[in-house]
This record gives structure tokens, C-alpha cells and sequence, in this order.
């Protein structure tokens, strides 16, 4: 679903490599938490997978496609694959909870009797069904990032990446949250969780890698937030600072099983929780040679009408489509 090659992303020539020969693969259905001191390179990874960033040198891939050979014109739909939900929410601050949820589905052109639907299938998946008309500044913290999920997930994208959602949240607050982000990805969706929350890394038990200094010297299926492994058995940033080669875990030689429970369920809609401006901005550094392929991936994906009007894979995005009538 995700896979870096062999990446290294420097912001600033002759300064140090915010991600160094980073190899590793993120599969559909998988749940990462992305751990790692501030500065280690986890929002990094993220602007690469949304193409808001070019590699240095190393390629990206999502949904099997090379990103550097995504067009730009093509990037808006790209992004549409992927849900984004930040630390600080990013709600439009003058539009309700309703309001901002709909307005992900109105930039996409989603036909209104469809929205009447979504919205409140969302607020209600968010357990905010009867505050959808409250303003960002009327919700508590941990409800307005329930608004910010529901906005970044209303058209079933295959990817949600979140980016420390917990880290102005208190503990309590933080577990509701975490809960969603697994009823997310027990639908199918592959979550890519940076944060610092030690309790919910620890609670859940999921895919764990670690970043220090932009080298993974972390990979674990069932991992805790502070490693319990040896030194010896931890492949390590130490030995590979230098560059050379990068020893992080091979993504075979980890277990698959939280790759089977996606069963191929693929989500047939489409999101743009981020607002454009904010992503165009950098777009421009990446080549754009067309790619055919993609096109026809993105095609089948989205269709010509609205998102949710295509017949997808799976009991879940069948579902979807049932309600799209
Ligand atoms: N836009 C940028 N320009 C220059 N340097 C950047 C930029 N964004 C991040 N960096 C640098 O890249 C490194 C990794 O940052 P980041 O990916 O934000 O780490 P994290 O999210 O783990 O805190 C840091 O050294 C940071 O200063
Ligand atoms: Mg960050």
C-alpha cells in the first residue's frame, strides 16, 4: 500500500538528512505507530506519502504507484486515497462539526442527497450525532478531533495517516480516540499513527517502527513504545549513520496477519480532509511524467461520478454502495 525505497529526504543541502536510505513497506490493513523523538523524521514520512514533499534521491510508492511519476494535475486525487488528521485538528473554525465534514465532501463535487447521508453516518460513527451543529470552539478537545477523523475518513479513504492526533489530548480522551483510529482500520484501512502516547502505543499492542535521526532502528509486530529488545537484536541507527546500508527489518520477514484481516476490502470514495492551499504549496519539486497506469488506478477507484458511484471490492465498501442508492 505504502512503500518507501531506499529514501533519503534532505530539506537543506549539507545539512543532515531528515530520513536516511529509509526501506520499508506498509501493508494494506496494517496498523503503525510511528515513534521517535521530535526531529526524528515521522512527519517527514508523512508529507513524502502525500507528495507535499519530493525524495532526495529513493522512490515512494503508494498503491503500487511511483509517486515521482504522479503528474501534479494528478496529486488532488492521489489525496484522495489518504485520510490526514493532525495534533491540532485543523477544523475551519467559523463552520460547524456538520459543516466541516460536509465541506470534505463538497470540494469533491459529492451530489447533495448523497452528503445528506454521509454527514450524519459520521457524526454518528463518531459518537457526535447530536452536536453536529456546535462550532469547533463549542467542542472539547478530544471532540473536535472526533470531527477532524470524521472529516478525514468521510469518503473511505485506504489510508488515514495521523500525525501525533493524541498529542494535545489527555489520557482518557487519547484512548477514545485510539479506539477510532482501530474501528478505522478494522474496516480496512491502512493507519499510520506518528505519536508520543506511550499508554496507547503499549495498549494496543500493534506494528511499532522507531525513527532516530531519519534511520529506522525499529520494526516490530506486536511492539511496546519503548523497545524491550536487547541492543544486540535492535537493528540500529548506530551502525548505519553513516548511510551505508539501512538493517531495519525486511517488510517479508514480518508476519502478515494483520494484512489478511483487510480481506481486500477497498473504499470506493474519495476525501480531501486537508485543504488544498495548504498542500499545493509544495507539490511542484517532483517530476510529472504522466503514468497511464495510475490514471486507470485512480479511474477505477474514484469513476467519472461521484465518489461511492462505483462498485467496489469487499462486504464493507459493498455496504457503502448499497447506501449510495
Ligand atoms: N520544511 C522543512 N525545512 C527544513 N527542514 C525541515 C523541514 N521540515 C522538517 N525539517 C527537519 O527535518 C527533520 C525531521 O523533521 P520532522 O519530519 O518534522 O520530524 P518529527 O515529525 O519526527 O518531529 C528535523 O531535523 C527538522 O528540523
Ligand atoms: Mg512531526
Amino acid at each position: 500500500m505504502i512503500r518507501f525505497d531506499d529514501v533519503t529526504k534532505t530539506y537543506l543541502r549539507g545539512t543532515r538528512p531528515a530520513l536516511t536510505n529509509l526501506d520499508i513497506e506498509f501493508e494494506r490493513g496494517d496498523f503503525v505507530f510511528l515513534v521517535g523523538a521530535s526531529g526524528s523524521g515521522k512527519s517527514t514520512l508523512m508529507r513524502l506519502v502525500l507528495k507535499e514533499t519530493a525524495p532526495t534521491s529513493g522512490s515512494v510508492y503508494v498503491a503500487g504507484k511511483d509517486l515521482s511519476r504522479v503528474p501534479s494535475w494528478k496529486v488532488p486525487s492521489l489525496r484522495r486515497e489518504i485520510g490526514m488528521v493532525f495534533q491540532d485538528f485543523r477544523l475551519l473554525p467559523t463552520k460547524t462539526a456538520y459543516q466541516n465534514i460536509e465541506f470534505a465532501l463538497a470540494v469533491i463535487g459529492t451530489p447533495r442527497k448523497q452528503v445528506r447521508r454521509l454527514v450524519p453516518e459520521m457524526l454518528e460513527m463518531v459518537g457526535l450525532a447530536d452536536k453536529g451543529r456546535r462550532l469547533p470552539h463549542e467542542l472539547s478537545g478530544g471532540e473536535q478531533q472526533r470531527v477532524a477523523i470524521a472529516r478525514a475518513y468521510v469518503n473511505r479513504p485506504t489510508i488515514l495517516l495521523a500525525d501525533e492526533p493524541t498529542g494535545n489530548l489527555d489520557p482518557a480522551t487519547s484512548e477514545g480516540i485510539l479506539e477510532l483510529l482501530a474501528e478505522i482500520n478494522g474496516q480496512g484501512a491502512t493507519v499510520v499513527m506518528a505519536t508520543h502516547d506511550q499508554g496507547a502505543v503499549d495498549r494496543m499492542s500493534r506494528r511499532v517502527v522507531e525513527l532516530v535521526d531519519g534511520h529506522v532502528v525499529r520494526d516490530e509486530e506486536h511492539g511496546t513504545y519503548e523497545s524491550t529488545a536487547p541492543d544486540s537484536e535492535i537493528s540500529g541507527a548506530a551502525e548505519t549513520a553513516d548511510g551505508e546500508t539501512d538493517t531495519s527489518v525486511h517488510p517479508e520477514e514480518r508476519e502478515t496477519a494483520t494484512v489478511a484481516r483487510a480481506h481486500g476490502s477497498r473504499a470506493a470514495a474519495a476525501v480531501d480532509d486537508v485543504e488544498d492551499e495548504e498542500l499545493v504549496d509544495e507539490a511542484e519539486d517532483a517530476p510529472n511524467d504522466l503514468d497511464d497506469a495510475f490514471d486507470e488506478e485512480l479511474d477505477d477507484t474514484f469513476g467519472d461520478e461521484a465518489p461511492g458511484a462505483e462498485a467496489p471490492e469487499g462486504p464493507e465498501a459493498a455496504a457503502h454502495e448499497e447506501e449510495a442508492r
